[in-house]
């Protein structure tokens, strides 16, 4: 079965049995650590536990209520972009297994903000939901301010935190928004929005493993200039270094963003780099490669407050949270 044919039949299965009486109290049973020693209080939210569903998996949130069952401290639905939009031809999501790794160039396929609203509204879950925006793949980067601030005005009652997302490569020049200018601009408009609200919501930004020493830099002072949040690093990553998949396997494959094992080490050393240069100045929720209980516990040496997982969620299964969470309890 095709990997993208995979993930919707295994949600799929997964709706089902949450219908089914007792089936989501048994997952929860099965797959929550309760511990009060696990939760995280961050920019003015409780986390029940540091580990969270990263952005992608439920893009439309189609399934958070029932993927809380696994476990998870928070979920991140989107990205979301204002119009619906198909994303890109398939195949457009591959394994590549000896790496245990995948590559995809979804495009941002998703049904739009308004439509994500309507389930939102409808949570039964009371972990922590954070809401990640983009722009339409048609928006041309002149005009992506308009993009995210639709995003933000649209979720804003029915999400617990924000990301913006500027980093996944799959958007034609997505990533050049990653420029100071914009982004001083962009996170200065949401903040000033943000303000105005009854109940304003944390802003954080998602950025790329592939910016160099000097753009990282650039990220911790548009955090101090702009006050948002804090930074999740990292989306997944452009290179295709030190890979065991054959070169021809690699070229056919093509374009798209990796993530997976190969992206663990990239993704912790820009933890590292941001944590440390920055004095430990910001929350980081750290993302990328994260595998087993020992990989998060190198993302949270390293300087991230939280983690995420999505690829190693897929090859190692819903245990991953589990083993997360009792290795951090353990570890206390
Ligand atoms: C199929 C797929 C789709 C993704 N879609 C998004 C997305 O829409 N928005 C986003 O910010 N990140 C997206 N990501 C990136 C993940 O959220 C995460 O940052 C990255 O995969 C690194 O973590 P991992 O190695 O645990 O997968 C996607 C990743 C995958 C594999």
């Amino acid at each position: 079965m095709s990997p993208e044919k995979a993930h919707y039949f295994v949600t799929g299965w997964l709706t089902f049995l949450a219908k089914i009486p007792g089936i989501s109290a048994l997952l929860a049973a099965c797959y929550t650590t309760n511990d009060k020693r696990l939760e995280r209080k961050l920019f003015g939210l409780t986390f029940k536990n540091p580990v969270g569903l990263a952005a992608g998996f439920d893009k439309d949130a189609r399934w958070f209520n029932e993927l809380a069952n696994f476990g998870f401290g928070f979920i991140e639905i989107g990205t979301l972009t204002p119009k619906p939009q198909i994303g890109n031809p398939k195949p457009r999501l591959f394994r590549i297994t000896e790496d245990e790794g995948l590559i995809n160039r979804m495009g941002f396929n998703n049904l739009g903000a308004e439509d994500a609203v309507k389930r939102l509204k409808n949570r039964k879950t009371n972990i922590i939901i954070g809401g990640n925006i983009g722009k339409n793949t048609q928006t041309p980067n002149e005009e992506a301010m308009q993009d995210y601030l639709f995003n933000f005005n649209t979720l804003h009652d029915v999400v617990d935190y924000f990301v913006v997302n500027v980093s996944c490569p799959n958007i034609k020049d997505l990533t050049k928004l990653q420029d100071t200018p914009f982004l001083l601009e962009l996170l200065g408009n949401l903040k000033t929005i943000n303000a105005e609200k009854k109940h304003p919501k944390p802003i954080l930004l998602k950025i790329a493993p592939d910016l160099n020493n000097s753009q990282l830099d650039e990220v911790i002072d548009i955090v101090k200039q702009t006050k948002i949040d804090g930074i999740i690093a990292t989306n997944t990553t452009t290179a295709r270094e030190n890979l065991q998949t054959s070169p021809k396997q690699i070229a056919a494959i093509g374009n798209g963003g990796l993530s997976g094992k190969p992206l663990k080490q990239r993704s912790t050393e820009v933890i590292k780099y941001l944590a440390e240069k920055s004095g430990k100045a910001f929350p980081i929720i750290g993302v990328g490669g994260i595998h087993s209980a020992e990989d998060a516990m190198e993302k949270i040496a390293a300087g991230a407050d939280l983690v995420q997982v999505y690829t190693g969620f897929i090859y190692e299964g819903p245990g991953l949270v589990k083993a997360i969470n009792k290795k951090i309890v353990n570890s206390l």
